[in-house]
């Protein structure tokens, strides 16, 4: 079920609702990072996958402690949005055959999915603040965290790592950083004030002299 449905009525429906679909989505993740952890071939991109996959596991756990804490069985509902995002992800890892542009689309679908739960674990905490229930958003921050972690460490590895358009473009905005900072010194050392302000005080002499 998605968030708007005549289901919900109150923010606690909407809240409960929010934490059923993410518990949902984290299941989904974590049935689909061994894929992607077979298809990685860049070693830091599989060791980060991996990596992941044991995080999941632990926001799975915290989400079970959410539900705890509001006396609520822990159960998942349907979520279009993370099924689409995950989808995509498995229809370009059977289309691709190139590994280096393997490595670049699967970071790139990665991110899609950090993306979505970011926004999602945003939303529930500021819904959990709201309703007055502050004891979940530790649980729900920690896996915010890790998401946001997540994500910084894809977008270095597709800058640095994987994707040698990336790392060519880095190399280059380095070069004409460093271009930008010595013409910077250059001019400051260069005496282009003082010689003009010299060239007009000769003028004005020259025009006394007249
Ligand atoms: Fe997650
Ligand atoms: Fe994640």
């Amino acid at each position: 079920m998605g968030f708007f449905t005549k289901d919900i009525k109150t923010m606690n429906d909407l809240f409960m609702h929010g934490l059923q679909d993410l518990y949902y989505a984290e299941n989904q993740i974590a049935k689909s990072l061994p894929d992607m952890i077979e298809k990685a071939t860049n070693p830091q991109l599989r060791a980060g996958f991996e990596k992941h996959l044991s995080e999941t596991e632990g926001q799975i756990a915290r989400l079970a402690q959410v539900f705890e804490l509001l006396d609520a069985e822990a159960k998942g509902e349907r979520c279009p949005a993370i099924d689409g995002i995950l989808k995509e992800g498995r229809d370009l890892m059977g289309e691709v055959d190139d590994e280096d542009v393997m490595n670049v689309g699967l970071i790139a679908a990665a991110q899609a999915v950090e993306h979505y739960e970011i926004t999602r674990y945003g939303a529930l905490m500021a819904w959990a603040s709201e309703l007055g229930r502050g004891d979940c958003i530790p649980l729900l921050n920690a896996n915010l965290a890790e998401e946001k972690a997540t994500d910084k460490k894809l977008t270095a590895l597709a800058e640095r790592r994987v994707n040698p358009q990336g790392e060519k473009k880095s190399a280059d905005e380095k070069k004409s950083a460093k271009r930008s900072a010595s013409t910077a010194r250059r001019k400051r050392k260069s005496p282009a004030r003082p010689a003009a302000k010299s060239k007009r005080n000769g003028a004005k002499k020259a025009r006394r002299r007249a």
